[in-house]
């Protein structure tokens, strides 16, 4: 019997069948095809990508072959700002940076303190506004330099993006977005107009440089239904259709499918300190036994575990990844050592965001789109 799940862009419940979701949805399968066509442009493929861990798109052999043909593109990618990031946060953004590192486009990276404040009723404005910037600085220590990085923080600047949402706004009826996102009647007429501007950053590229533009946008799959109906209205409005690329969701600590804001054990942040990286990791939730001597015996199960889930995401060594694997199934590797294995690598790749992190602080605003308009 298969277990039921809910997911939508505000809510992920249950055990997910990432399979049975992306066929939901209508996204199609990462094929060795399309993995074929990225490795002849980027000259190798992203473990992410190796790994399955991003694995539906829409049109990302589209959006390959456009470039091929030597055409303009963008990526594309966004964050709602409701709190400090945590490190699966960085996943998707990990491979947005590596994408921009293999094909020099430019990047616009939304921040929806709009969205947050509308979606949850305790924020206020002003904190979602203040997390916008906060979480800036996550995404500019990632490398990023100010002529290729696009920020946009809504409430800050709406003005490019406005004439572009209101020509989606009337594209969109009540009735669809009702049954695309799961509004109700006592849904604030804010989130209800809200998918036009996440819509409407996809068109702004095309708006900007005055010719077709498309953007290709990675990110989890929960995001489908806004670029879903971005692709149905494109080219009635004149715009080339988004292309995708989606990844499956980061498990919490806590073994669940996503992580969840409201409990700071289920992830760890990227201000966390080494204390509280080492006591987070050394809580967590995994696929072993309850003592050494079953699981010398019958070995654990990498396949449920956060720990295995967090080297795979963070550890660019296939061969390294594989030998975790293989002698946690085998009984030969423990949890407590597993675990000791995983703060090394997690707080070596928190310090270094640390530092970025803090060097970019009172530069946000040369990044931010309405700085370099005017
Ligand atoms: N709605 C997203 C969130 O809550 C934020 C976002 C805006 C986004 N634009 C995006 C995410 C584009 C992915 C791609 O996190």
């Amino acid at each position: 019997m298969d277990e039921e799940f809910v997911v939508t862009p505000w809510e992920v419940r249950g055990r997910v069948d990432y399979q049975k979701l992306m066929q939901q949805f209508g996204a199609r399968p990462l094929t060795q095809a399309e993995v074929s066509l990225l490795e002849k442009y980027a000259g190798e493929v992203h473990p992410l990508i190796r790994r399955g861990f991003f694995y539906a798109h829409r049109d990302f052999d589209a959006i390959l072959k456009w470039h091929g043909e030597g055409k303009p593109w963008a990526l594309y990618t966004g964050r709602g700002p409701s709190g400090p990031v945590h490190i699966g946060h960085m996943v998707p953004w990990i491979l947005l940076k590596w994408l921009f590192n293999k094909f020099g486009v430019e990047v616009y990276f939304q921040m929806t303190d709009d969205e947050k404040f509308y979606d949850d009723p305790e924020m206020r404005l002003e904190e979602a506004t203040k997390w916008a910037y906060e979480n800036a600085l996550d995404v500019i220590a990632l490398g990023f330099t100010p002529d290729k990085l696009h920020l946009i923080i809504d409430t800050k600047d709406i003005k490019p993006l406005y004439p572009i949402a209101a020509k989606v706004a009337k594209k969109l009826t009540w009735n669809t977005v009702k049954a695309t996102f799961g509004f109700t009647d006592s849904t604030n007429i804010g989130l209800i107009f809200y998918p036009s501007l996440q819509i409407a950053v996809a068109f702004l590229p095309t708006e900007l440089h005055g010719r077709p533009t498309p953007v290709l946008i990675p990110c989890a799959i929960d995001q489908d239904p806004y670029f879903r109906l971005a692709r149905d209205i494109a080219e009635s409005l004149g715009y080339p259709k988004p292309a995708t690329l989606y990844s499956k969701f980061i498990m919490a600590l806590t073994g669940e499918s996503k992580m969840s804001a409201s409990n700071p054990n289920s992830a760890i942040y990227t201000i966390d300190d080494e204390k509280t990286i080492r006591r987070k990791i050394a809580n967590a939730y995994t696929g072993g036994r309850p003592t050494a001597e079953e699981q010398r015996r019958l070995g654990g199960n990498p396949d449920v575990c956060p720990v295995y889930h967090y080297h795979m995401l963070f550890d660019p060594d296939d061969a390294s990844v594989e030998k975790i694997y293989h002698s946690c199934k085998s009984g030969a590797l423990l949890c407590g050592e597993c675990k000791q294995m995983l703060y090394e690598k997690i707080r070596k790749f928190v310090k270094q965001h640390q530092e970025a992190r803090e060097k970019a602080r009172d530069k946000v605003d040369a990044y931010r789109l309405s700085s370099k308009l005017s």
